[in-house]
């Protein structure tokens, strides 16, 4: 394959290209990077997931039992697990945690709990193997009356766990109760990220800084939707104290704690460096009901006072009540207006006033975000006004690989955000699309060669990246005890060393890594495939670029490419990753192999290298 790559004549890239999109799904928030360490904290529930003591056990003669007492911990909170005991000696209650807690030598673990009731005296909370190992404990003195007190304790255990199989004890005295004592909001968190309080999990976070995102899509996905009415992602219900946040019957099997809420999502943001893009509910409900137009207003009032929330000042209402919290103003620049609306029977209403509604009232109060339509196909229709639009793609190999040349009719009048694609099945017969709903096996995680056929479509994206916004990888995270959607980008449990890093991450790694801000034109006579590639420069560090991806090869494929204004002797780091075509990455390991070598210009200012059947390449030449 030869190719050169021109000085002039390109076009600006988006400064987004990859990033990241999120919701709820797989137990990727609650028991995932929301590092919350206790199942059913708050007793938390609703009409569709009922309350209970779910993840909560006895211990020695205790009785648990949900109860709303006439003084709650809060209108938010209102149930709480009362405790009795028939007991003599020690008695209590565990947590399992969500199936199981990470034990760690040297983290300081940080815990609270709320009590009332009849006990006085010392309570014991120990991190505790399934045989007895007790890893970390914490001594309170606990004094309970009517009113509800909360109490804090740490523990840093010096040894670690093999594995997870660990619970979290709390013990007293019998003889230090009188009648029952309640307990609500019962928390447990390891380290956090930045070490920011109610925070994320670290491991997760390097995980995804590790791919340089630069743009984040939360609560993206059917989550922001809600299941029925009148259930929706109420932004107002996962801000501020956690006792006053109520729960939300998430939209995949679960109840959602909002722990993880509104703050925690633009913080997450900043902490990885994303600018967000935020999505609000559009007035329609997974159950096919729309709201109506004359009712659709409470919706879009809900939305402007998110974003007066999110980055009013505080002579707003919304502004001073995050003050009060104690966040200055966010930057929102981007919006979308629902999810999939062109799904389910969505379409007509978002088409005929749902989305302009949400449209004229945002862009009038706020003219510098760019509004996202979630309505949207890109061979069919484009977005009203002068809107972006969202587009998903879950396909197989085949059809992915072909879509190289996929956007370049496309207009950039309307800039695309890829919010969500990935390869969910394997190629198999005459298949030439995802099989939904039909029993056909999708893939448990991510696999070579599909995520090769991913970088092919990414790098079509780049190739076209003036039409672009960028593209983010759905869903995020698998937690393997508890998930509604293969793959996905991670994998994970409580234990830390299962954290598992997917083939398609490496491949978002290695082209999120390096950014082209123009590309250059190519002059190539081959057809595309089995190599599929971009070239350009970037402005920050002057390096020339060239990203290729191979696929389906039949052996190693020879490149000769050379840039306009790049002479012989120069130097360029070629780096490749490469893996088994089926190859997928085991639990905790990684199958994916990086190459780096130095390529020097031949005479003729040539670059010649050899790339493997199924690979993905970025050469840079002058990196600073
Ligand atoms: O990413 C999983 C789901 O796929 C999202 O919730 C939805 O937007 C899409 O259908």
């Amino acid at each position: 394959v030869t190719f050169s790559v021109g000085s002039t004549g390109g076009n600006a890239t988006s400064p987004y290209q990859y990033g990241l999109m999120f919701e709820d799904i797989n137990n990727s928030g609650d028991g995932g990077v929301y590092a919350e360490l206790i199942q059913n904290r708050a007793f938390q529930g609703n009409d569709v997931y009922p309350r209970s003591t779910a993840y909560w056990n006895p211990l020695g003669g205790a009785a648990l039992s949900l109860k709303n007492l006439s003084t709650p911990l809060s209108a938010a909170l209102p149930t709480s697990m009362q405790v009795t005991t028939n007991g003599t000696g020690t008695t209590g209650f565990s947590n399992v945690g969500f199936w199981g807690f990470p034990v760690v030598a040297g983290w300081e673990y940080k815990g609270s709990f709320y009590v009332s009731g009849g006990l006085d005296g010392n309570l014991t909370v120990c991190l505790t193997s399934n045989d007895n190992v007790e890893y970390a404990e914490a001594s309170v003195e606990v004094s309970s009356s009517d009113a509800w007190t909360q109490y804090n304790y740490t523990f840093s255990p010096t040894v670690s766990a093999p594995n997870s199989n660990n619970t979290l004890n709390f013990t007293f005295a019998a003889s230090d109760l009188t009648g029952a004592v309640n307990f609500n909001l019962l928390s447990l968190f390891p380290p956090t990220y930045n070490n920011r309080e109610n925070g994320l999990r670290i491991d997760l976070m390097e995980g995804m800084g590790a791919l340089k995102p630069s743009f984040f899509r939360a609560p993206g996905g059917n989550n922001v939707e809600g299941l029925r009415e009148p259930y929706w992602w109420n932004w107002t219900q996962t801000v501020g104290p956690l006792v006053d946040r109520p729960g939300y019957p998430g939209t995949w099997g679960y109840e959602n704690t909002d722990g993880l809420g509104l703050i925690e999502y633009m913080l997450w943001a900043q902490d990885l460096d994303m600018d967000i893009s935020l999505s609000v509910h559009a007035g329609y409900f997974l159950d096919g009901v729309a709201v109506p137009e004359s009712e659709i207003q409470t919706y879009v009032q809900a939305a402007l006072d998110q974003l007066e929330f999110l980055t009013g000042d505080a002579s707003t209402t919304w502004g001073a009540y995050r003050e009060s919290l104690g966040y200055g103003p966010f930057v929102v620049n981007f919006v979308e207006v629902g999810n999939e609306d062109s799904l389910g029977g969505g379409g007509p209403t978002y088409a005929a006033y749902r989305f302009p509604a949400f449209y004229n009232a945002i862009s009038a109060k706020y003219p510098d975000i760019t509004i996202i339509a979630s309505y949207y196909d890109v061979d069919g229709a484009t977005p009203p006004y002068n809107a972006s639009g969202d587009f998903h793609e879950y396909a197989i190999p085949r059809q992915m690989s072909n879509q190289f040349t996929y956007f370049d009719n496309y207009t950039s009048a309307h800039p695309i955000l890829i919010g969500e694609y990935a390869i969910i099945e394997y190629d198999t017969g005459v298949q030439t699309g995802p099989q939904w709903n039909t029993g056909a096996p999708r893939a448990f995680v991510p696999f070579w060669y599909g995520s090769v056929a991913e970088a092919v479509f990414l790098l079509g994206a780049e190739r076209n990246s003036d039409k672009m916004i960028g593209a983010a990888y759905a869903p995020g995270f698998q937690n393997l005890n508890r998930w509604q959607w293969i793959p996905d980008l991670f994998e994970f449990d409580a234990y830390p060393a299962h954290t598992t890093m997917s083939t398609s991450w490496h491949v978002i790694q290695l082209l999120s890594g390096t950014r082209i801000s123009e590309n250059l034109p190519i002059t190539y006579d081959g057809v595309w495939g089995p190599a599929f590639f971009v070239a350009g420069r970037n402005a920050v560090t002057g390096s020339h670029i060239a990203k290729i991806a191979v696929y389906n090869a039949t052996a190693s494929v020879p490149f000769d490419l050379s840039f306009d204004g790049v002479g012989a002797g120069a130097t360029a780091n070629l780096t490749y990753i490469v893996a088994p075509m089926n190859a997928t990455n085991p639990i905790g390991g990684n199958v994916v192999e990086t190459h780096t070598s130095m390529v020097t210009a031949m005479h003729n200012g040539s670059f010649v290298f050899e790339l493997p059947e199924y690979s993905v390449a970025v050469l840079e030449i002058g990196a600073q």
